[in-house]
């Protein structure tokens, strides 16, 4: 009952809402609800572009505007948002404070990514230190080193799923070391993740919920023995240093963790996956990295820019505030479109095109920006540029097999699968 109330407040009402909204084509509830709209969501971001630099829904302020969106998440004057803040009537916040199933959910307090400073930079700070470039670069060999025994096992066949036997290995792999989290606890990690990436949509069903509630209650269950275990018998990982430090409760430790491991492979799975099809749908382009692959590190960006593996994130006016040319009022939140403002004309030429040598690509957006600017960016571009070059490079010649389906999210932008022909395997980078 109270799961089925929490799920109305956050999710049903804004779901019967939007969807309604969206039959009568406005183009923000279509992002948001039609599962038609996710061929091409751009198209629909264009529209609102058109439509102003900031434009009012009756859900929410939105823009697909890059300066907006850049200004909005550099600003002090915003905020995050957490569902049981949001601009909705008091005895609904209540409802929602009171039905709080207080699992370990990423995209909750006490996980840095629902939390405004300073409570955020005493998480961040703690962490930081892992992902710093220096620390990443120490991880390069490790990086090296899974992709060539992830595809070894590939040269096996003639055939592979480019997003479960490849894309989200690599990522889960890196990530689950850097916790210490063991090997036989990763495919339960990999099922949380995977369900749990539903919570990051507006709107979503009662069965996606009821499936994302069941595997942050298994995430719960395996934090807490996995915890207790690094206790006892420490590792040279991120969690076990954060145990011993003894600054966390074990809540701020589960809901940290939460957010690393998800954030560690759920939207690198994406970058990787989105970039095979980007790269095999304009082969021009795989041909100028094959003739020069210095040209690696630029197609990364192209890939963040072009396929945005998260398409939006909100943030919430602390005072009456002009943005836009719109004056907004204290509480209201604004959806700040990442990848609508990533195919911002007034910023990339041809926004639309597919140009790894793209000079400004890095001016994307897909990694946020101000002091939620997503930690793992480097680790994320070192993973996607080793794993797309290292396969590109052992399989010259392969082929994806038939249209490849996309996940049923829509923050998360993604493939659930790529069947691809492998064709002959070269030699190791290894
Ligand atoms: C291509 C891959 C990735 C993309 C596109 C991405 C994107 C993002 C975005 C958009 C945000 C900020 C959301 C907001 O401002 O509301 C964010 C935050 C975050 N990301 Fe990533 N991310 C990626 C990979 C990673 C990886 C590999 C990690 C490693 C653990 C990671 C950890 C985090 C964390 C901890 C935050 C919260 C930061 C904070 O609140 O201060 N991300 N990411």
């Amino acid at each position: 009952m109270k799961t089925s109330l929490h799920w109305a407040a956050i999710h049903g009402l804004p779901r019967a809402y939007l969807k309604t909204q969206a039959r009568r084509g406005d183009p923000f509830a279509r992002i948001m609800t039609d599962r038609r709209a996710q061929a091409n969501p751009y198209l629909l971001a264009d529209r609102i572009r058109e439509q102003g630099r900031v434009v009012r829904t009756p859900y929410t302020w939105v823009t697909a505007d890059h300066g907006v969106v850049r200004d909005v998440l550099r600003s002090t004057d915003f905020g995050v948002i957490v569902p049981a803040e949001l601009d909705v009537p008091r005895p609904m916040r209540a409802l929602i404070r009171a039905t709080d199933p207080r699992l370990p959910n990423p995209i909750e307090p006490p996980a840095m990514l629902s939390l405004d400073p300073p409570a955020h930079t005493r998480y961040r700070k703690l962490v930081a230190q892992e992902f710093t470039p220096r620390a990443v670069r120490r991880l390069t060999d490790r990086i090296d080193e899974v992709t060539g025994e992830l595809l070894a096992a590939l040269g096996t066949r003639q055939r592979a799923d480019l997003i479960t036997d490849f894309a989200v290995e690599l990522p889960a792999a890196i990530i689950s070391e850097m916790l210490g989290i063991p090997r036989d606890v990763r495919r339960r990690m990999l099922a949380a993740g995977e369900a749990g990436a539903a919570l990051l949509d507006t709107g979503i069903s009662w069965r996606a919920y009821r499936r994302a509630q069941a595997a942050l209650l298994d995430a719960r269950e395996f934090l807490d023995e996995h915890l207790d275990l690094l206790r006892a018998e420490p590792g040279d990982n991120i969690l076990s240093a954060l145990v011993a430090g003894g600054q966390l409760t074990k809540r701020e430790l589960m809901y940290t963790t939460a957010l690393l491991a998800g954030a560690g492979f759920e939207t690198t799975v994406n970058l990787i996956g989105n970039g095979v099809v980007a790269l095999h749908e304009h082969p021009d382009q795989l041909d100028l990295l094959t003739a020069e692959p210095g040209l690696w590190p630029g197609a990364i960006e192209e890939i963040l820019r072009y396929d945005s593996p998260v398409q939006w994130t909100a943030r919430k006016a602390l005072r009456d505030i002009e943005v836009g040319g719109r004056r907004i009022s204290r509480g209201a939140v604004i959806t700040l479109l990442l990848g609508g403002a990533n195919r911002d004309p007034e910023i990339f030429t041809d926004p639309n095109t597919f140009d790894i040598t793209r000079s400004n690509a890095r001016e994307h957006v897909s990694f946020s920006s101000g002091v939620h600017a997503c930690l793992g960016a480097t680790l994320a571009r070192t993973e996607g540029t080793i794993a797309l070059r290292a396969l590109h490079e052992q399989f010259p010649t392969l082929r994806i097999e038939s249209a490849p389906p996309r996940r049923e999210l829509v923050n998360l932008r993604g493939y659930a699968h790529i069947p691809a022909l492998l064709g002959s395997r070269t030699r190791s980078m290894v």
